[in-house]
């Protein structure tokens, strides 16, 4: 049964890069948001972030002209997820605090609440395994920029209920997306061909063998990539990509997927690409 619009709270975990993108993605669709984060700075950026975001997207004339924008809530207390609908879980892509975060969050909702999670690379099954209640688990993939990208990878998990696939898809088309729906594979579809790319992309440069602009542009103006492998690593930000590049390995144990030196040099840097204002490419000032 589809719910109407007033009735979707949505709560998302994480005010980074993604938490930030699918709240203005929810808010410019009218859905309220209640954003929790560990702690008052990082809120701060991501209000900032997101206002920038909301602008973007009014530009851009993605969002529907006929709805009020949502309201939104930030938080440091996990507590006040209690009353959402739908939980999205947007932390670190690293097991440990994925698996605190949904395990506390899945104490604090009713039975019932959809859980979402938009890991790059995890299982959801893995995932599953965590949380009060296995079933109530499903994986939505949000592009970035969430807002201009209208196509959604869904994961849906062995042991996902198929209401709660029912409910994510349903919140999918008030947010405007498109959801394709895949079954359960470390990386799914999308990590498991893109990040062995941008890794490999990255090895090439190390290797000499081409500049950073010269990779992206055999790729841009042989293959159509609309932006580039190494351009599409700095906007997810290069900590990301080796934190998901770490899982893949880890479970695929495939050799494209180790982060390679050039890749672990930056991080270690502190050059994280947009986010940072420098990565493959120089941004000269932080972009959002
Ligand atoms: N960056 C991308 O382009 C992209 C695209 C699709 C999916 N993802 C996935 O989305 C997730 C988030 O990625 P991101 O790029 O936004 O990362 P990010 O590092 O920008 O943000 C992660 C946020 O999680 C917060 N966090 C960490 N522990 C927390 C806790 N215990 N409670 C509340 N908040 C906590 C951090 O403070 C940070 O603000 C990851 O699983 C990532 O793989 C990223």
């Amino acid at each position: 049964m589809s719910t109407a619009l007033e009735e979707h709270r949505l709560a998302i975990i994480g005010a980074g890069v993604m938490g930030t993108n699918i709240s203005a993605l929810a808010l410019g669709h009218g859905v309220s948001v209640v954003l929790v984060d560990v702690d008052e700075i990082v809120l701060e950026t991501a209000r900032q972030a997101i206002r920038q975001k909301l602008r973007h997207a009014q530009l851009m004339g993605v969002l529907p002209a006929d709805r009020p924008q949502g309201t939104l809530t930030t938080s440091v207390n996990l507590d006040d997820i209690a009353e959402a609908t739908t939980v999205v879980e947007a932390v670190t892509e690293v097991d440990k605090v994925k698996q605190e975060v949904l395990s506390a969050a899945s104490r604090v909702v009713t039975p019932g609440t959809t859980l979402i999670s938009n890991t790059s690379c995890i299982p959801i099954d893995e995932m599953a395994e965590w949380i009060v209640r296995p079933e109530d688990l499903v994986g939505v993939h949000f592009m970035n920029p969430s807002y201009m990208i209208k196509m959604v990878e869904v994961i849906r998990g062995p042991r996902t209920d198929p209401a709660v696939l029912e409910q994510a898809t349903e919140l999918l088309t008030v947010l405007g997306r498109e959801a394709l729906v895949i079954e359960d594979s470390a990386g799914f579809v999308i990590n498991r061909l893109l990040h062995p790319l941008i890794n490999t992309a990255a090895m090439l440069v190390q290797e000499g063998v081409a500049s950073v602009e010269v990779v992206d542009g055999l790729l841009e103006g042989c293959l159509g990539h609309s932006t580039g492998p190494l351009r599409t690593g700095d906007l997810i930000g290069l900590e990301n990509l080796v934190d998901s590049l770490n899982v893949l390995y880890e479970r695929r144990g495939d050799e494209s997927c180790r982060p390679c030196d050039l890749l672990l040099e930056k991080v270690r840097d502190g050059h994280l690409g947009r986010k940072t204002g420098r990565g493959f490419y120089d941004y000269g000032k932080v972009a959002s």
